[in-house]
């Protein structure tokens, strides 16, 4: 899904950047990460609450929760400046010193093996390549105790179905032209795009969108459970959030639709629809 090769500095510098207005963008009333935050806290009130880490704690403001709620908690993240971020949301609320650390997911040295409980992750696997997430995941379960909690948020690849767009025709060459044993891949796509009225949008990507400047990629829901199982992790619990009433094609023609498509969030979380509908999603696994 996105076009941009994977760069670790660039990202890490990305988000230096976006950090001191993270909170204003990404967290303001009806802003996806807004409704992320709330599924996350109702996923934690229903494990048992141990020692957790917030693993790409970005500015910090599942950590600001964890405090608040007494958890004994850590928070690392690739970006000095999203660190210094939640140093300062932080700062205000305790006087304890709470361990945080700039690191890598793939590079938790400062933590200890079966150190946590609880590990969030929220939004950071969808900005490691699929060809370093192996490592990831060895370092996340490294960290967890056994019965731990993963919680993981990524981008939802199957939500490329839904929209009707350039999107849609590269999911269908990327996942299904692979199964059909045709010469001729390049005719296929134009019959594909022949079949949708706007194959070529979006066609000038919005230049300020994260996914357009730093390598982004999306997961697939349907085989996430099992890519986990690999490394120790058994899903229980899968949620959805960032809800689109219809094609986001169709939003300029209903405005209202916006309005519509938020009246979804956390009602619909787990309804098998979101699965297309929501662009974005929670895992929950244990450590087996
Ligand atoms: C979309 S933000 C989400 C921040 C936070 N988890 C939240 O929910 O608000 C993604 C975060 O992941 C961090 N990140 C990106 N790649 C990372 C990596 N390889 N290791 C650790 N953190 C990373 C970024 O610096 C950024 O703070």
């Amino acid at each position: 899904m996105s076009r941009m090769n994977y760069d670790k500095d660039v990202t890490s510098k990305f988000f230096d950047q976006a950090a001191p207005g993270y909170d204003d963008t990404s967290y303001a009333q009806g802003q996806p990460n807004a409704y992320r935050l709330e599924l996350v806290k109702d996923i934690l009130k229903g494990l048992p609450k141990g020692r957790t880490l917030d693993a790409g704690c970005g500015s910090g403001q599942l950590m600001r929760y964890l405090v608040e709620q007494g958890y004994d908690c850590a928070g690392s993240d690739l970006s000095p400046g999203m660190v210094e971020q939640t140093r300062k949301t932080l700062s205000t609320l305790t006087d304890r010193s709470v361990p945080l650390m700039v690191a890598p997911l793939d590079r938790q040295s400062d933590f200890a093996d079966g150190g946590f409980d609880i590990i969030a992750s929220l939004g950071v696997i969808p900005y490691v390549p699929e060809s370093e997430e192996g490592a990831v995941y060895r370092e996340l379960r490294r960290l967890t105790k056994s019965g731990g909690y993963l919680i993981a948020a990524y981008e939802n690849a199957l939500f490329d179905l839904f929209t009707f767009n350039r999107y849609t025709v590269e999911f269908f060459e990327q996942n299904f032209l692979p199964l059909v044993a045709a010469p001729d891949r390049a005719n296929l796509r134009r019959q594909l795009e022949g079949l949708m009225v706007n194959p070529l949008a979006p066609a000038a990507p919005d230049q300020s969108a994260a996914r357009n400047q730093v390598f982004r990629r999306a997961e697939n829901p349907l085989v996430l459970p099992a890519k986990l199982k690999q490394y120790g992790f058994e899903v229980v619990d899968t949620c959805y959030y960032h809800f689109h009433a219809l094609p986001p094609l169709l939003r300029n023609s209903s405005p209202e639709l916006m309005q519509l498509s938020r009246d979804m969030e956390i009602r619909h979380a787990r309804a098998w629809q979101a699965m297309f509908m929501a662009s974005t999603f929670i895992t929950v696994a244990r450590v087996v």
